[in-house]
């Protein structure tokens, strides 16, 4: 059986505001961790059975042509040893920018669990094979708006998309939708990736991990929150 989970208690944030930590975890267990993929995949699961909506929501940072920051939610896909997978258009305004700028940051935050992640890292296209398979689990309705879409382009009105959905439509009725040429994914190949864990009075559990190179050790730091 599993030991009673203490509870982290509950702690006077501010003098109106009572805030229940659900957390169990300590100092003692995810900063120990000495390897971050792992680490990664016991906060996904743990945010996949916690959060009501959209777990694997993820903010992807980009840095524009003219140097500015530029951000959005994309959902995680896959994650493997090289790194974390997110399926979009490559001609869209995020899709220029990962194939100009090479590097990526993404941001997990779970409300429910007090936890982020932050990962920072080089980008490259998955395989066209790789792409295929994932397009082909994809529901119909999705495959036909990934050809509608031209996603980041203006649009002069909300029938003009249906349109062209309604086209696509017909002209994949009896048979397999393609993935589009132009719809691929991509992976963020971590070179730092860091785990925050919301503590009381702001005194938060951080850990950082580097590594130099693809392959490389990782080098875990624990840093003042
Ligand atoms: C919860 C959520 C999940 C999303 N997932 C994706 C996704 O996986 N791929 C994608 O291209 N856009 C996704 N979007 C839309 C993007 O945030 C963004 O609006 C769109 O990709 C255009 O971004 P861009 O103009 O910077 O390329 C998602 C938005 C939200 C709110």
């Amino acid at each position: 059986m599993e030991p009673p989970r203490p509870r982290l208690g509950v702690s006077q944030m501010s003098d109106t505001k009572r805030i229940e930590h659900p957390t169990w975890l300590t100092s003692g267990d995810f900063t120990e961790a000495d390897e971050p993929f792992e680490l990664f995949e016991h906060w996904i699961k743990d945010a996949i059975d916690a959060e009501p909506r959209d777990p694997t929501a993820m903010t992807l940072a980009t840095i524009g042509d003219d140097g500015t920051p530029n951000a959005r939610v994309v959902l995680l896909k896959g994650r493997d040893e090289k790194g974390f997978v997110f399926y979009t258009n490559m001609e869209s305004q995020k899709g220029r920018e990962l194939d100009a700028g090479k590097a990526a940051a993404l941001v997990f935050y779970w409300k429910s669990l007090n936890r982020q992640i932050r990962i920072r890292g080089t980008v490259e296209r998955v395989t066209p094979q790789e792409a295929d398979a994932y397009f082909a689990t994809r529901p119909k309705g999705a495959q036909i708006g990934a050809w509608a879409s031209q996603q980041s382009r203006p649009l002069e009105s909300r029938a003009l998309f249906e349109k062209a959905v309604a086209g696509y439509t017909d002209k994949y009725a009896e048979s397999d939708v393609p993935r589009p040429p132009h719809w691929i994914g991509y992976r963020v190949v971590p070179m730092k990736i860091e785990f925050w864990h919301d503590r009381p009075f702001r005194l938060h559990d951080r850990i950082e991990f580097e590594r130099a190179k693809f392959g490389g050790a990782w080098v875990k730091t624990r840093m003042y929150p």
